[in-house]
């Protein structure tokens, strides 16, 4: 058998991205090893179970460094002590500055609560109720230095109801990341999921044309 994966994992808060990953380990779903979970937030409530399971738990507050590029030299000095072959950004909140990204570049996966092209950045349910949206949905991308703007690998939507509001959407969106973040670990932890030369997502030796769609699940609520 293959070794796991080896990743690791970069939060801010509450961690349910990374707790979905993790149940996907405990599952024997997902043939990764968490080598670290680094938060840049001293109290991130996401730290608490990996640290029950015995992962290592590192806080990077970005407060206490002087500049971007000072917090980001001593994250990836700290990262690239694990050797990751993949860095998952699950609810990370710092945008990361193109040197960082370019120097893991093909490796970092993000996921991002919108059907981007669409609503990249902060607050994307309210911009969704404020578009008028029918629809919304969550993405997971390679990252690249645009932020929000690396080429997407899977997505997965939901409606949006008539009575909705930002919190409400947000949780039927969560619903869908939890399902769509530890599948793409999976397909790049498996190798079939690479970022070519090119820029473009490879999954199963062949360019995705546009991103994977995640149809929803019959045993979950919409
Ligand atoms: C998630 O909705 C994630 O998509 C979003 O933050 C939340 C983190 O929740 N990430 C971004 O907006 C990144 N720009 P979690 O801490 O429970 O995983």
């Amino acid at each position: 058998m293959n070794e796991p994966l080896p990743v690791v994992v970069l939060i801010s808060g509450r961690g349910s991205n990374l707790h979905s990953i993790l149940d996907a380990i405990a599952d024997g779903e997902l043939p990764v090893e968490i080598r670290a979970v680094i938060s840049n937030r001293p109290d991130a409530p996401g730290l608490q179970r990996p640290a029950l399971l015995g992962i290592r738990t590192i806080v990077i507050d970005h407060a206490c460094y002087a500049s971007r590029a000072a917090f980001e030299a001593v994250l990836r000095t700290t990262i690239d002590t694990f050797e990751p072959e993949l860095l998952v950004l699950a609810g990370f909140m710092r945008i990361l500055a193109p040197e960082f990204v370019t120097h893991y570049r093909g490796r970092i996966l993000n996921i991002h609560p919108s059907l981007l092209p669409e609503f990249p950045g902060l607050n994307t349910h309210q911009r969704a109720l404020d578009a008028g949206n029918r629809e919304s949905g969550a993405t997971v991308h390679f990252v690249t230095p645009e932020t929000d703007g690396g080429p997407a690998i899977l997505q997965a939507r939901v409606p949006v109801l008539a009575d909705d509001d930002a919190r409400s959407l947000a949780q039927r969106v969560l619903n869908q990341e939890h399902r769509i973040l530890p599948l793409a670990i999976r397909w790049f932890a498996e190798g079939r999921l690479r970022l070519d030369a090119e820029g473009r997502v490879i999954l199963d030796g062949a360019p995705l044309e546009t991103p994977r769609m995640l149809l929803p699940s019959a045993r979950e609520p919409a």
